[in-house]
């Protein structure tokens, strides 16, 4: 373990750091655009400057290795010189249209040139003007202007998602980032982390784009339910402090973006495009009554009804969904499953052009909680349920199931939180909320256990799974 002396402080480095690491470790801020700690390191954005002690010129810190007894100092009058002529050489041809960029709030440029420079431009030149918002690809625009070529895009492409869709061409102010000809970047299923990445607002979501400043949204950590992985996610919505007076009230309850939650036990920072687009899965149409032989009646006389039918079945069978939570399944195990004989339900399978699997992240069962599942029910419940002879009902929980192979006479019912054309045939069909509307806790497929919160109120007509089973469960009466 070296020492190394920062700012006169003595400090334990790794033998391996770099002094921009030892640095950020050690609680000292050193400012960086194109180091990434994830990415190999390009030296080329020259903000990490500081300057070793007795030496009268500054140096990179993301590439200069700690060595015992180094003294580096990270805000001395020439590194504040330096960085300040850096910021202004940066912004030299840049467009400053803070006021229309998605970034504003999240974005390095603005923090630095604060931070570092504060002042005008020197230049009496007119700026160079490049491409604003090039198609980049079908779900992210390109702002060239924005651009200080800090090539984190390209290392991601190249290093992480291996799909080496982006380059840089040409040269000095009319260098551009740009996708290559054979290998585009919409084939990239983690394209979406270069817009994290990308330090300034160069990189735009074509979903979240002028959507809202994001200093109007909270980010909810929750977990993507798009694979067994469970990547930690934020899935960011409106403030409450910020609501819209709206006509249409949906907009402060609707999901304005995803993005990865830093977690090395699962995802490291990246998620997959389809954890961004969980809106897509989560804002569907919702069934939110319920329904006896499709004719709408009250969340109590279904629940009632639903009891009955339980009550009075000899041989009950259960098709169980992976997308509960682990507190829904224990509660379904504790009140019901004595009485049903259990399979446990794919809920979801994968989708025509869907990457089925890959070695970065993304795998094949699309469903977020098969292990906790299996961990409750048994490895024979994943099986394909067979139904014996005599059934005389099937509860079904969740998306998934073909109501053709039930068997025929069983009475049948049905939990279900979108509408379906299989609401409405079911004996008793009862809505419940969905993952935005609960907390609760996946096992993804190595067995981490990970937390979602809640972030919108349920609506009132639809039940919590969690509470439903023991309203359902025949004996004293629970309210859901
Ligand atoms: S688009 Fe963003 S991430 Fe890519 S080189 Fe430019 S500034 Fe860096
Ligand atoms: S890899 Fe799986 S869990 Fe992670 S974001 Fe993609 S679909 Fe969601
Ligand atoms: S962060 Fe060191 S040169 Fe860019």
């Amino acid at each position: 373990m070296p020492e190394i002396f920062i700012n006169g402080q003595p400090v334990q480095a790794e033998a391996n750091q770099t002094v921009l690491q030892a640095a950020l470790a050690n609680g000292f801020y050193i400012p960086y655009f194109c180091w990434h700690k994830e990415l190999s390191i390009a030296g080329n954005c020259r903000i990490c400057t500081v300057q070793v002690e007795g030496r009268s010129w500054v140096e990179i810190s993301c590439n200069m290795p700690v060595t015992e007894g180094l003294h580096v100092l990270t805000d001395s009058d020439l590194v504040r010189a330096h960085r300040k002529a850096t910021m202004q050489f940066i912004t030299l041809n840049h467009p400053v249209d803070c006021g229309i960029c998605d970034k504003a709030g999240e974005c390095t440029l603005q923090d630095y040139h604060f931070a570092y420079n504060g002042s005008p431009s020197v230049s009496r030149e007119p700026k160079v003007h490049a491409t604003k918002f090039h198609d980049l690809s079908e779900r992210i625009l390109l702002d060239n202007e924005r651009c200080i070529l800090c090539s984190r895009c390209v290392r991601f492409t190249r290093e992480i998602s291996k799909s080496n869709a982006l380059g840089i061409k040409n040269r000095g102010d009319v260098s551009l980032v740009r996708a290559a000809d054979d290998s585009p970047l919409d084939a990239d299923p983690y394209s979406d982390n270069v817009i994290d990445i990308c330090p300034v607002g160069a990189l735009l979501s074509k979903p979240f784009l002028h959507k809202a400043r994001v200093w109007y949204l909270k980010p909810t950590p929750s977990v993507c339910p798009g694979c067994e992985r469970g990547c930690s996610v934020n899935i960011w919505h409106r403030k409450a402090e910020w609501h819209l007076r709206a006509l249409d009230p949906k907009q402060n309850t609707s999901i304005a973006r995803v993005t990865p939650l830093e977690n090395p036990a699962v995802n490291g920072p990246w998620i997959c495009n389809k954890g961004r687009d969980l809106a897509q899965v989560f804002e569907r149409a919702r069934a939110d009554h319920a329904l006896q032989k499709g004719k709408p009646v009250a969340l109590e006389a279904a629940i009632a009804a639903a009891r009955k039918l339980i009550e009075e079945a000899t041989h009950p069978v259960a098709l169980v969904s992976n997308w509960g939570s682990n507190e829904e399944l224990s509660a379904f195990k504790e009140s019901l499953a004595g009485r049903f004989t259990t399979f446990v339900k794919r809920d979801h399978s994968p989708q025509p052009g869907e990457r089925l699997e890959d070695d970065l992240l993304i795998l094949a069962d699309k469903n977020p909680n098969t292990a906790g599942a299996r961990a409750l029910f048994g490895e024979e419940s994943l099986r394909e349920p067979l139904y014996p002879a005599d059934t005389d009902l099937v509860l079904v929980w969740g998306e998934g199931c073909n109501f053709a192979t039930l068997p025929a006479g069983a009475k049948v019912v049905f939990l279900n939180s979108y509408l379906a054309p299989e609401n409405g045939h079911a004996d008793v069909f009862i809505p419940v909320s969905i993952q935005t509307e609960r907390a609760g806790h996946y096992t993804n497929f190595a067995g981490v256990v990970s937390a979602f919160e809640r972030c919108f109120a349920k609506p009132s007509t639809v039940a919590d799974a969690q509470e439903l089973f023991a309203a359902i469960a025949p004996g004293p009466a629970g309210t859901p």
